[in-house]
């Protein structure tokens, strides 16, 4: 499903119906800095700046948990100069941010294997997880060197562990069980995913979670992605019958 971008267009949204958890793909950084004849990591930069706009808008709306996918693990293919950049945004986010978020009762969380970034950018992240815990508004998580079949993979080898050690049965294994040893096992369920940029794939981002979560696909890139677009996104979610497998009633 695609959608122009640039409306001005107020949605008139059921606050009883706003998604508990959105998780978005940060796509057209890249495009965005290049239209403007600029270098790939001036479109990462303002893609920052999006990502504070939605968590504050979303927190508003009452989003209980907002999920970005900022580094894969397939990333590490990216030059070196531009992924060096990409591990010194979130020094720059949270000085800029941190302060506002922490004002807003924002949590911040992160999910992938942070101790293969810089010391420095792991210090960061920790610090800002570590100052924002006791907040109870959105839980902003950043998947940062994220890679869903990871996740995945890492979880088995914990259960195998366990059942090697004789603490679980094969009958313990089932879905709750599974979903406790990922990475976002205290995360409310992902209830909606949004794409910028008009790239239709999920690019192994949260393929457990997203399992049936509703799908956006949006043709704006991210570093002009804003409030409107995220209401608009909330707005087609609204207009979609979840049916969890089941049947319409
Ligand atoms: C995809 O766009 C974007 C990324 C791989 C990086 C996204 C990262 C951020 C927006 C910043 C992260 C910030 C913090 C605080 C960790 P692309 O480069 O693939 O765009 P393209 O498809 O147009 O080339």
């Amino acid at each position: 499903m695609f959608f122009k971008k640039k409306m001005q267009h107020d949605y008139d949204l059921d606050m009883h119906n706003i998604p508990g958890h959105i998780a978005f793909i940060m796509d057209g950084n890249g495009r965005w800095a290049k239209k403007r004849k600029m270098p790939r990591t001036y479109g990462h930069h303002e893609g920052t700046k999006t990502i504070r706009t939605l968590a504050l808008e979303a927190n508003r709306l009452g989003v209980k948990a907002m999920t970005v996918y900022a580094f894969s693990t397939e990333n590490f293919k990216r030059e070196a100069s531009e992924v060096e950049y990409i591990f010194k945004l979130p020094k720059e986010f949270f000085n800029l941010y941190l302060k506002e978020l922490m004002e807003n009762n924002v949590q911040i969380r992160y999910i992938g294997h942070l101790e293969m970034a810089p010391i420095e950018t792991q210090n960061i992240i920790k610090e800002a997880i570590q100052r924002t815990s006791v907040n109870s508004g959105l839980i902003l998580t950043f998947a940062f060197i994220y890679g869903g079949r990871d996740e995945i993979v890492e979880a088995t080898k914990v259960i195998c562990e366990k059942y090697k050690n004789g603490e679980i049965s094969l009958d313990d294994m089932t879905e709750d069980y599974f979903e406790q040893h990922l990475m976002t096992k205290d995360l409310p369920p992902v209830d909606l995913m949004v794409r910028s940029s008009g790239e239709c794939r999920l690019s192994n981002f949260l393929p457990w979670q997203l399992a049936y979560a509703e799908f956006i696909f949006d043709e704006t890139l991210w570093p002009d992605f804003d409030e409107e677009h995220l209401h608009r996104a909330i707005a087609i979610y609204q207009g979609r019958e979840r049916r969890f497998g089941g049947v319409l009633k």
